[in-house]
């Protein structure tokens, strides 16, 4: 009996939230922010109309830890080219859902999920995908497994390595990648995939330091409390000043948002790199394997994360590609809005 009263209500509380179609304005100007069902989980994307018919449509994949907002600088620049862009917090973010369960957030899962998204609000489309960070990760699988979604994609600042991200057909852990000089740049990831370093960010001001140490904040002396080798150097981090990447009002938004969800989801992107192997092994050992959607990448010449040496072989995955460099580092589309926007325009025109 109570069911019968109860289960209506929750009902159409859960289609009204789901419904793509409101019209709440979204956190980036011109944009409004809508809900969607899709791989089980409830997404939320920012979406921005051009005043005229759109030419087609990007989608926007942010990374870690990020939300729809990496794209503030892009979104209205887009649209004024004529595009109608979508911009989603990726899952564990913000106003999407962060699951526990952390082979939700394995690549070829979350690139369904957001083959389902398409399904709902751009049918039977060719689009245009952008990324950057982690969104590069999932833009690389995404664009392995379902082509056929895309017209042509670009990524910032994280290049493409073998699709099970390690030198041979071997499962090779991240630790000895790290220890033999495969990756001596991702020593990071061995902390953040730990799953005790969630329990060192779950409140608001932790978050907060997070964030701040991520954005490049540094000591009076100039040191960094975040290592591309080993990660969080937790005794560094109470002593940064303020991040200068972002202005203050912005960097509340982050922190507002980041800390909505905690950090927890994030890392998990960080968890699935064996997961990710097994997807991605049945298509490795049919021989080499090469994207045929065109690619640009925009590398970022100051992230010490993402060093040359990491993108000297890219040519080798892409049949169509093209590279440009912007002089910033890691967050290029905060810190180089116009270089970034200036060359995204440039590879579209060309398309
Ligand atoms: C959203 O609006 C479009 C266009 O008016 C319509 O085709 C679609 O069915 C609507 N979706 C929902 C879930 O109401
Ligand atoms: C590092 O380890 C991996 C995995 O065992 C191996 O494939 C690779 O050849 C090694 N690289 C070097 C430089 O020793
Ligand atoms: C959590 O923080 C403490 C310092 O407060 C640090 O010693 C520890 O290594 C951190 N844990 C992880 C997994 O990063
Ligand atoms: C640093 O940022 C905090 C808010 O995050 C602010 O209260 C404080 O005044 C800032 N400090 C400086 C030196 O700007
Ligand atoms: C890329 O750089 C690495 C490290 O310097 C080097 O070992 C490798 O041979 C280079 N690859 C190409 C294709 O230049």
């Amino acid at each position: 009996m109570h069911l019968a009263i109860v289960l209506p209500l929750l009902a159409a509380v859960a289609t009204t939230a789901l419904s793509p179609n409101t019209t709440a304005p979204g956190i980036i100007p011109g944009t409004t922010g809508h809900y969607v069902a899709a791989g089980g989980h409830k997404y939320y994307f920012l979406e921005s109309q051009p005043a005229a018919s759109p030419i087609g449509t990007v989608l926007l994949f942010h990374g870690f830890p990020d939300f729809s907002y990496a794209w503030r600088y892009q979104v209205p620049f887009l649209t004024s080219l004529g595009y109608r862009v979508i911009a989603p917090d990726l899952l564990g973010y913000a106003n999407t859902d962060a699951p526990c369960d952390i082979t939700q957030y394995a690549l070829k899962k979350m690139s369904t999920d957001m083959t389902e998204l398409l399904d709902q609000i751009a049918p039977g489309e060719k689009i245009i995908l952008g990324a950057h960070d982690w969104g590069a990760g999932l833009a690389y699988n995404f664009a392995t497994w379902f082509p056929d979604y895309l017209k042509a994609f670009f990524t910032i600042s994280v290049p493409y390595n073998r699709p099970w991200l390690g030198p041979s057909l071997e499962w090779a852990d991240m630790l000895d990648l790290v220890q033999n000089g495969t990756y001596p740049t991702m020593g990071y990831q061995l902390q953040w995939r730990e799953l005790a370093v969630n329990r060192n960010f779950t409140t608001r001001d932790q978050t907060r330091s997070f964030l701040n140490t991520g954005f490049g904040g540094l000591t009076p002396e100039g040191g960094a409390g975040l290592s591309p080798h080993d990660g969080l150097h937790y005794d560094v981090m109470p002593l940064l000043e303020n991040q200068t990447l972002v202005s203050a009002e912005d960097f509340e938004v982050y922190v507002d948002k980041i800390s909505q969800k905690g950090l927890a989801g994030g890392f998990n992107w960080y968890r699935t790199r064996r997961m990710n192997w097994e997807d991605e092994l049945p298509l490795a050992k049919k021989g080499p394997f090469k994207f045929k959607t065109p690619y640009l990448f925009i590398a970022s010449e100051q992230d010490t994360f993402m060093p040359p040496e990491l993108y000297n072989n890219t040519g080798s995955y892409f049949e169509d590609w093209s590279i440009e460099t912007i002089a910033a580092a890691h967050w290029s589309m905060w810190e180089k809005p116009s270089e970034v926007n200036a060359v995204i325009r440039k590879w579209l025109t060309n398309l």
